[in-house]
């Protein structure tokens, strides 16, 4: 089954540019493109998996880096729709997070996304222990916290950010990017996962 991009309504962001936003879609798209693609080509190598083992092994490792560079996307792009909202502080997702990281929560979180190299600050909800487990993923598919859903996606690609602050601007582009985040959306997420 081939996967559709999603569409996202996303309103004129503080600090992130329309531009900017509209390049990351057009990548975003690119990983669905390419997690169908590969997809194929693996059905095609599975009907003779000794010829093709070489070019199986590297799609097979391959396939995920797309399928989490879709996935991941989708939920980022979503933390923009409705336009920016605070967090609100008596909410079941504030109480957990003042529970666990009392007032660094964001400090840490920042310096997560602040780590050299291509990837992802997430922030992981773990069910069984009831607590919240925050990441770095490198790339798309490397780092995660297995199993867990993520409730929080910031992608610290270049380029998110490369357009509006140049390659030294990572800084800059997190905090616009906590600027124009709809906690609404991180509490929705949180809500549907509690039992
Ligand atoms: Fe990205």
């Amino acid at each position: 089954m081939d996967y559709s991009p999603k569409t996202f309504n996303i309103p004129t962001l503080d600090g992130i540019s329309q531009k900017s936003i509209e390049e990351h879609l057009g990548l975003y798209q690119g990983y669905v493109k390419n997690f169908n693609a590969i997809s194929k080509k693996l059905i095609e190598y599975a009907a003779d998996t000794e010829a093709n083992a070489h070019a199986l092994s590297e799609l097979v490792r391959r396939r995920s880096f797309e399928f989490g560079g879709m996935r991941l996307h989708e939920l980022y792009f979503a933390q923009f729709e409705g336009g920016a909202k605070s967090l609100a502080t008596d909410s079941p997702l504030a109480k957990q997070i003042q529970a666990e990281y009392r007032e660094h929560f964001e400090a840490y979180f920042k310096a997560i996304a602040s780590m050299r190299g291509p990837g992802w600050a997430l922030l992981y909800w773990d069910p069984v222990a009831k607590q919240f487990l925050a990441g770095f993923s490198g790339e798309q598919h490397q780092g995660h916290f297995v199993t867990l859903p993520i409730i929080l996606a910031l992608d610290v690609w270049e380029h998110a950010f490369l357009l509006d602050y140049g390659a030294q601007g990572k800084g800059k582009y997190i905090d616009a990017f906590f600027k124009n985040l709809n906690w609404g959306v991180v509490e929705e997420r949180f809500a549907a996962l509690q039992n």
